[in-house]
């Protein structure tokens, strides 16, 4: 029997690897042009952090967290998010002193156990961006802009930001409890999950995918409608100011995230083409969880991408044949033993130039190593055979001509000459 891999635990292949790491560069240029820098996270943290911020009753820490009891006791968790740890790290650093407003960024692999499915996974990778130490509604609207900028470096194709308000400390316990009021009314329609939820977690109702659960729940009162003054005036300020910067965004009453830290804005960027899971980016703010988690009392606002996601709304269409390897330039082809040595010498240097150079098996016929160059699509093969030790010279075959350059260049010549020798034959770019 075979050994393989983790339910919900998969390979990245080298084509996707390539689109992943170009999104995260792309992705990087857009959080550093708006002064975010970068935070490396543990992946493990202790299971309370995850109790106190993402919430004891949210699903992601009830059913999803791989939790376990390290060898000393402590309840060890693989992290479901990034929120919690960079706050944690902001506060145990002394950043929110040294940094009182600061922009930080983050991305590696979270861990969550769901059900898999296209577009989820168990273990998946987040790019994510915490804002912290202002509360003003132009903090709102600028992480706004920014998730805007990075849906157009990435390519994103059909990009919606959902968008709502999910009140405050003095607004939303009254709303609360207006919604599990009209739940306890309508109790006979719910799903066993959202009977749980009516008191534990009422506002989750509102997010329920059963048909029973959204017929029953799509006259429940809305957060929008209960909003108290302040949150009012601050969410008719981010929408004012979205307009002016040019950022559009959908109004979506009934949009409610699966973490609890979450007060007044919260949003979803949500793209065409992905089925059930079409959020590639969620986030939203969270001004008590800096000072819940031990820290002064200081706002904070972010968000956070799933590189998978961000993967499969924006890769062109077709075949992925998952092999895809850097392109090329050169092929070092050494025929017969006594050209290993001399190959991998001048293969070496040359890399050191800047070029790709893949090297041949001494052991293979010139026919089949040829085969290999056109498979690869190299530019150039370096030929050295017998007649080539014996004279000290490289054959070079320029492939896309199609002819053989005999004695192109010495083996001990200089590498930037060699260079120059090849973009004398053809052109060509090196990188
Ligand atoms: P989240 O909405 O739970 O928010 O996750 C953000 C994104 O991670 C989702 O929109 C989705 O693209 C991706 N994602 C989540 N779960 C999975 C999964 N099982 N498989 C693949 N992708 C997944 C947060 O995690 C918050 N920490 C965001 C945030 C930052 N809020 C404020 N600051």
């Amino acid at each position: 029997m075979n050994v393989t891999s983790i339910k919900g635990f998969r390979d990245v292949l080298p084509d996707e690897a390539a689109r992943r790491r170009a999104i995260l560069d792309a992705t990087r240029g857009v959080l550093e042009s708006y002064g975010y820098a970068e935070i490396e996270l543990p992946l493990l943290e202790k299971g309370e952090l995850f109790q106190r911020s993402v919430g004891a009753t949210s699903d992601i820490v009830e059913k999803e967290m791989y939790a376990f009891e390290d060898r000393d006791g402590t309840l060890i968790a693989l992290r479901p998010e990034g929120t919690a740890s960079a706050v944690r790290a902001y506060v145990e650093n002394g950043l929110t002193r040294s940094l009182p407003v600061g922009r930080l960024w983050y991305s590696g692999p979270m861990f969550r156990r769901e059900r898999p499915q296209k577009g989820r996974y168990r273990q998946f990778s987040q790019i994510g961006a915490e804002f912290f130490g202002r509360d003003d509604a132009a903090a709102d609207a600028e992480t706004l802009c920014l998730v805007a900028d990075i849906c157009a470096a990435v390519g994103v194709r059909g990009t919606r930001i959902d968008l709502n308000s999910l009140g405050d400390a003095a607004c939303r316990p009254a709303y609360r409890e207006a919604l599990s009021e009209y739940g306890r009314l309508h109790a006979s329609e719910l799903c066993t999950d959202c009977c749980a939820r009516l008191e534990r977690n009422p506002l989750r109702l509102l997010d329920c995918k059963n048909p029973g659960c959204k017929a029953a729940m799509s006259a429940a009162p809305l957060m929008i409608d209960h909003l108290c003054d302040p949150c009012r005036a601050h969410h008719d300020e981010v929408l004012r100011l979205l307009g002016v910067a040019g950022v559009a965004v959908t109004a979506n009453p009934r949009m409610v995230r699966g973490l609890d830290y979450y007060c007044r804005t919260a949003f979803e960027v949500v793209a065409e083409g992905l089925g059930a899971q079409d959020a590639v980016g969620g986030g939203g703010r969270y001004d008590g969880l800096v000072a819940a988690l031990g820290g002064p009392d200081m706002a904070g606002i972010g968000f956070a991408f799933g590189l998978e996601r961000l993967d499969l709304a924006s890769r062109p269409d077709g075949d992925d044949l998952g092999v895809a390897a850097a392109a090329v330039k050169i092929l070092m082809a050494p025929v017969g033993e006594a050209a290993a040595g001399p190959a991998l010498a001048l293969a070496r240097r040359l890399r050191q130039t800047g070029l790709r150079v893949e090297m041949e098996s001494p052991g293979r016929r010139l026919k089949a190593q040829m085969k290999h160059a056109d498979k690869i699509g190299a530019r150039f093969v370096v030929i050295l055979g017998d007649a080539e030790i014996a004279s000290g010279r490289a054959t070079v075959r320029d492939m896309r001509a199609q002819l053989d350059h005999a004695s192109l260049f010495g083996l001990a010549d200089d590498a930037t000459a060699i260079v120059t020798k090849l973009e004398q034959i053809g052109q060509f770019e090196q990188r």
